[in-house]
């Protein structure tokens, strides 16, 4: 084949199907340069568009599912742009709040110094994830303090705020009010001893922090007491009208979930809403001492304030009605953004720009259950990189598996089978086979393209499923527009098994290289079609087909560009395999299906005798439930009276090889902490006998072990909790709590 002459930019000048590719085909740009210049709009009259993601809570590490809200947002953006419309996109920390007081407490931080360090953890988990906000900042700063206040004087000013007296906890040793999740209790309902002031985690029911019984403050232990304290309320009835009225503008616009829940709230009629809380991390509310701004009043306004922190035309895009506003969140972030935050806005009087789309996903799980971060179950943000699938196979599973309609599931299984048969199997084989092809047998060059009727026929094909990609776009259905995507792919891996141009190639040599130049031409347009949400395999593809300088937009679809003369690049595999015994490292890695050596189950005393021949040890009768009647030897006379130890439920080795002591059969063990001389038994005394005891959601050991195999396994105390490798033993009712010192033997 012989060499096509090329001019600077890699296209030759004339060619058979597209005549002006260099008029189409543009240099790359800088971004700012891009959105000053070109003014076309999708949906007009709108002339930009703000993206927005829930900002996610500054100490908690993002999981897969919380990802898919701020991938998507970063998806949808990137379409934008490559439309070229001019939008920025917005995220950052939600900092402020109990959440961060009670984290930097236990962390044994200020809540300042805990958002910093968490903020940047965040920033570089999006940044990994090669999420390009325009914009990422933090509700703590200065420009979100400034316009919450302007905020909360206008509503003040138009009459919107009322102040209105609670009756809440106070603690007179701190001298504090106590925020719910401050004070500890026990559970009205299940008794349980450890219930928060806002929910049981044992019986998960909501509570009021009023109903908790033995209330105690969480610092400092003492008893609260409740007391009268002003608090400052917007008046959402008095709003009631406007938001209605704006609501049944947009709300056609928004997604199911969205418009049902907030039809729900408004039918159920608004009340007054309390935006103070007392607090020491927040921003101050002017005039009340102590109090600081709800964080769920602060927190939305943070999208403005973010905008305000990075950019001097904050008030373009924030004051004017042709802006349109996108949302991306979690279903349970919906009433905030689509009653609270609108009121706060609209009682301003001020033309704020508004909400018009609201893309609101549903939950994704991990292998059925749910993420954990202190059980260690699931992929969290810091650890997507540490399990050597990119960033970009990450965004294509969480947009393939989005959850629009119902919750989905991650599993590792459904991961590989994506990766191996669409990303490897049909996306990548097209890329690789078309131009190593092109590659071994033309030299790299696509040259003579010579279309037949079918190639007609079949482009027109690949054409109106393009035009579907762009429709299911604007619709922000991010997940049908990939499916879509990957049916192209898949079309086109069938015309070229149908051609065969390994077959034409010695024949017709003309005819397989149109053949291969239609192909590459379908791959620079998926190129483009996958970049928003592959962008680094988008740039690759580029690269590959020798179009890595150039900047391809929305406008280069329809096959328009055929790159004839093109001299491609060196292909290279875009994605790699995951292999069977990979993904059964990640399972044991990631949880749900590692096992801990131990078979643990909660067993109660139910007779105690002293043993015949030993001054020391006790002979215990222990019961597990469904799993039968023991007999254990214990060492603990020294420590505990036989009125104490009888009833607990203490916590047993079940699979511990049956040993005789003095002459007594001892069928297993029982686990007890020992620091310094003190000795406690470990116990879960809201579990039932025969319940398992389990680190994270490890499967419990089934084969018999011995006691050099028992004493290998480390269990320690830390922070009250009983753990292994920094995993907490737990029932599925409660965490083993005890009261000894960290770095306590477990034996
Ligand atoms: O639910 C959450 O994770 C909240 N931090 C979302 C806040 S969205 C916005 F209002 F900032
Ligand atoms: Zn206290």
């Amino acid at each position: 084949m012989k060499k096509v002459k090329q001019n600077n930019s890699g296209i030759k000048k004339s060619g058979i199907i597209q005549k002006d590719s260099q008029k189409t085909l543009t240099r790359k740009k800088s971004m700012n340069q891009k959105i000053s210049h070109k003014q076309s709009l999708v949906s007009k009259p709108f002339k930009r568009v703000i993206v927005t993601s829930a900002l996610p809570y500054v100490n908690n590490i993002v999981h897969l599912g919380n990802l898919v809200c701020i991938i998507s947002a970063d998806v949808y953006t990137r379409y934008l742009r490559l439309r070229d419309i001019p939008v920025i996109s917005i995220l950052g920390t939600d900092e402020h709040g109990t959440t961060s007081e009670v984290k930097a407490y236990e962390e044994g931080l200020t809540p300042a110094k805990l958002c910093d360090k968490y903020y940047a953890i965040q920033k570089d988990i999006y940044d990994w994830f090669e999420c390009a906000f325009d914009c990422f900042g933090r509700t703590s700063s200065l420009a979100n303090k400034e316009i919450t206040l302007h905020i909360f004087n206008e509503l003040l000013k138009h009459e919107y705020i009322k102040p209105q007296e609670l009756e809440q906890f106070y603690c007179n040793t701190c001298k504090r009010f106590l925020a719910d999740r401050f004070i500890g209790g026990h559970c009205p309902h299940c008794n349980y001893t450890e219930a928060k002031g806002d929910q049981c985690e044992c019986c998960g029911k909501l509570l009021e922090a009023t109903e908790l019984l033995h209330p105690q403050c969480k610092v400092c232990s003492a008893t609260p007491v409740l007391k009268k304290s002003t608090h400052l309320f917007i008046d959402l009835p008095r709003l009631e009208k406007p938001l209605w009225q704006w609501i049944n503008s947009v709300k056609n616009k928004w997604s199911t979930n969205a418009r049902t829940m907030t039809d729900a709230w408004l039918k159920d009629g608004l009340r007054p809403r309390c935006i103070t809380r007392d607090l020491l991390w927040g921003i101050p509310v002017p005039g009340y001492e102590g109090k600081v701004f709800y964080s769920w009043f602060d927190a939305p306004i943070g999208y403005i304030g973010i905008t305000k922190a990075s950019r001097g035309d904050w008030k373009l895009w924030w004051q004017s009605s042709d802006t349109r506003l996108v949302q991306f969140m979690g279903k349970d972030n919906i009433p905030f953004h689509t009653i609270l935050f609108p009121s706060f806005l609209l009682g301003t009087k001020e033309p704020w720009t508004l909400v018009n789309d609201l893309s609101v996903n549903e939950f994704l799980n991990y292998q059925g259950g749910q993420f954990s971060k202190s059980r260690h179950i699931g992929v969290f943000g810091d650890n997507a990189k540490e399990t050597g699938i990119s960033a970009d196979v990450w965004r294509y599973y969480l947009m393939i598996n989005r959850p629009q309609q119902t919750d989905s599931d991650f599993s590792w299984d459904d991961l590989q089978s994506k990766i191996n048969s669409e990303l490897v199997g049909n996306f990548g084989n097209l890329v690789n086979r078309t131009l190593t092809f092109v590659n071994r047998y033309f030299n790299g060059i696509i040259d003579k393209i010579k279309l037949e009727p079918q190639d007609q026929a079949f482009i027109a094909k690949v054409c109106a499923r393009e035009h579907i990609v762009g429709d299911l776009l604007e619709q922000i259905d991010l997940k049908e527009a990939l499916k879509e995507i990957m049916g192209i792919s898949r079309l086109a891996n069938q015309y070229f098994q149908e051609q065969e141009p390994w077959k034409l190639m010695n024949t017709h040599p003309v005819r397989a290289s149109s053949v291969l130049g239609v192909l590459v031409n379908i791959i620079k347009d998926l190129s483009i079609m996958i970049e928003p949400y592959m962008p680094s395999a988008a740039d690759k593809i580029r690269h590959q087909l020798g179009m890595g300088h150039l900047e391809l937009s929305w406008n280069h679809l329809g096959l328009k560009d055929l790159p004839q003369g093109y001299h491609i690049g060196t292909p290279q595999i875009l994605f790699a395999k995951l292999e069977d015994a990979y993904v059964k490292d990640l399972k044991v890695t990631y949880g749900g299906e590692r096992e801990f050596g131990l078979n643990l189950a909660v067993a109660k005393i139910t007779k105690i005798l002293d043993h015949p021949n030993a001054d020391k040890l006790y002979v215990l009768e222990i019961e597990l439930g469904a799993k039968g009647n023991r007999q254990l030897v214990a060492g603990l006379k020294k420590h505990y009276s036989k009125k104490d130890l009888l009833g607990k439920h203490i916590i047993i080795v079940a699979n511990l090889a049956h040993t005789t002591i003095r002459g007594i059969e001892s069928q297993g063990m029982l686990l007890a902490a020992e620091k310094d001389g003190d000795v406690k038994v470990l116990e879960a005394p809201n579990s039932d006998p025969g319940d398992e005891v389990r680190v994270s959601n490890w499967k419990n050991n089934t084969k018999q072990i011995t006691y050099e195999e028992f004493v290998s396994i480390m269990l320690t105390t830390k922070g009250n909790k009983v753990v292994h490798q920094d995993h907490v033993l737990h029932t599925h009712k409660e965490e083993i709590h005890i009261d000894i010192p960290d770095a306590a033997k477990i034996k």
